[in-house]
């Protein structure tokens, strides 16, 4: 999701407000993911990398991002959406983990749709810290044969299927240190479109293009 600051300041407004329109484009997405049969969908909401952001904004987004979870729990459970976080958790505030741990068990059955929120993630943290975990196991059995499942599974994301599908808002053209092991053959997606005006037409839009595209997997039909 990228744009927000720049939808708002096109207005004359404060950078704040553009995350607030862009939670609107949330929910358009995830409904239409619901409506449209889709499992799984995820969302970029913070990098390790925005910690660096003026604590002014950084203190907005988590207040808005840790109000508006809490205020979409029946939306979820009527959806039958399952709620998940998945980042490093251990630098959000204690207040958000609550409220994280408190939706995530609420919404747990939620067997229609599964909305992950990456917050406080990076690509490059997510595999070091599987690295540091595959490097205990091998010490525990040396010599063993490494393969990529086994890094895979002490990702943050373990249990979660690779994306199909990677739609990057506003014009950039870069993956910023997001899903870096998981996105070796996803289809990317860019658009012009800021995060704020990216709905359910342009979310169609982007997935129409992605039903175009010729998917070998490195190997040939
Ligand atoms: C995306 O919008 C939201 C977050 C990264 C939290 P930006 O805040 O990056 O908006 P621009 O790129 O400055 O327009
Ligand atoms: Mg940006």
């Amino acid at each position: 999701m990228d744009g927000n600051g720049r939808w708002a300041k096109a207005r004359g407004k404060d950078r704040i407000y553009g995350h607030f329109e862009g939670v609107e484009s949330v929910r358009a997405v995830m409904e239409a993911a619901v409506e449209w049969g889709i499992p799984y969908i995820s969302f970029f909401a913070f990098s390790e990398e925005n910690w660096g952001r003026p604590e002014q904004e950084v203190l907005a987004l988590m207040e808005l991002m840790g109000r508006t979870m809490v205020g979409e729990l029946d939306n979820f459970l009527e959806h039958r959406i399952r709620f998940v976080v998945l980042g490093n958790r251990a630098r959000l505030s204690d207040e958000l983990n609550a409220s994280i741990d408190r939706m995530m068990a609420a919404t747990a059955g939620g067997d229609a749709l599964t909305m992950i929120l990456f917050l406080s993630y990076s690509g490059q943290w997510d595999i070091l810290q599987a690295a540091e975990k595959m490097a205990h196991d091998l010490m525990n059995h040396p010599g063993q044969p490494v393969r990529p499942e086994d890094l895979s599974r002490h990702l943050v994301t373990a249990g979660i299927p690779d994306p199909d599908l990677l739609i990057r808002t506003s014009g950039e053209k870069r993956i910023s240190n997001y899903l870096l092991w998981q996105t070796a053959y996803t289809e990317f997606v860019f658009t012009d479109t800021l995060w704020p005006d990216f709905r359910k037409e342009a979310f169609r839009e982007a997935l129409e293009e992605f039903a175009s595209r010729d998917r070998r997997f490195g190997k040939i039909k």
